[in-house]
């Protein structure tokens, strides 16, 4: 069984995702957190994200032990992610740890950008998480604290630019995914129509 949940920065897909995992048992994996991984290498090793060389050497040797690193939720390294992740040979390092993870028993819940497009096209259940992007950023700068709210829309609006212009493995809903707008909703009531949703489609 494999749950994809896609959509852009900031729409609670992550909140979503782990819910889902831990309510049907499953193992989880925040996708984001591996080009987040790669962004930092970049960046710890004085180079800039938009060095593609710099970026496929640290893709091709990622140590996948990097999840815990504090570093990794900055929006620093948010941007830097999604700067390394247009780079096709970026996306193709990072592609055979999620299929394999995918695969794991007695399921898996995969969240980022193309799980239902690309790393998953068979996934039995695909979800869109989206919002809109005052509501994104909204709920970001209050997880962020200080910085200024026009600067986080900005940052958000560039970053769903970027990732879904991209011409390799583009932000957007599979063709048979559930959109779940989770402007008007609160956490708890964003996860209740998740599951729903889930539950529906497993059967
Ligand atoms: O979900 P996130 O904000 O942690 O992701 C950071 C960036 O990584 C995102 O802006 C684009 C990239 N990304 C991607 O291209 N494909 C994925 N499956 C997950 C993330």
């Amino acid at each position: 069984m494999i749950i994809a949940v896609d959509g852009p920065a900031a729409a609670g897909k992550g909140t979503i995702a782990r819910a889902l995992a831990t309510h049907f048992g499953y193992h989880f994996l925040d996708t984001g957190a591996l080009y987040r991984m790669v962004g930092l290498a970049v960046i710890r090793n004085a180079r800039d994200p938009a060095d593609t060389r710099a970026a496929i050497a640290a893709a091709t040797s990622l140590d996948p032990s990097g999840f815990a690193d504090r570093d990794l939720r900055t929006e620093a390294v948010g941007a830097a992610a999604s700067i390394v992740a247009v780079v096709p040979e970026v996306r193709s390092a990072l592609l055979s740890l999620q299929r394999d993870f995918a695969r794991k028993q007695p399921g898996a819940v995969l969240d980022g950008r193309d799980i239902g497009t690309v790393v998953c096209p068979d996934a039995d259940v695909k979800l869109y998480v989206t919002a809109s992007p005052e509501v994104r950023a909204s709920r970001r700068q209050k997880e962020l604290g200080a910085a200024s709210y026009a600067d986080v829309l900005a940052e958000i609006k560039a970053r769903d630019l970027r990732d879904s212009q991209r011409v390799t493995a583009p932000l957007l809903p599979a063709k048979d995914a559930v959109i779940l707008d989770t402007s008007e909703l609160d956490i708890a009531a964003a996860v209740e129509a998740a599951i729903a949703i889930a539950d529906r489609r497993r059967r």
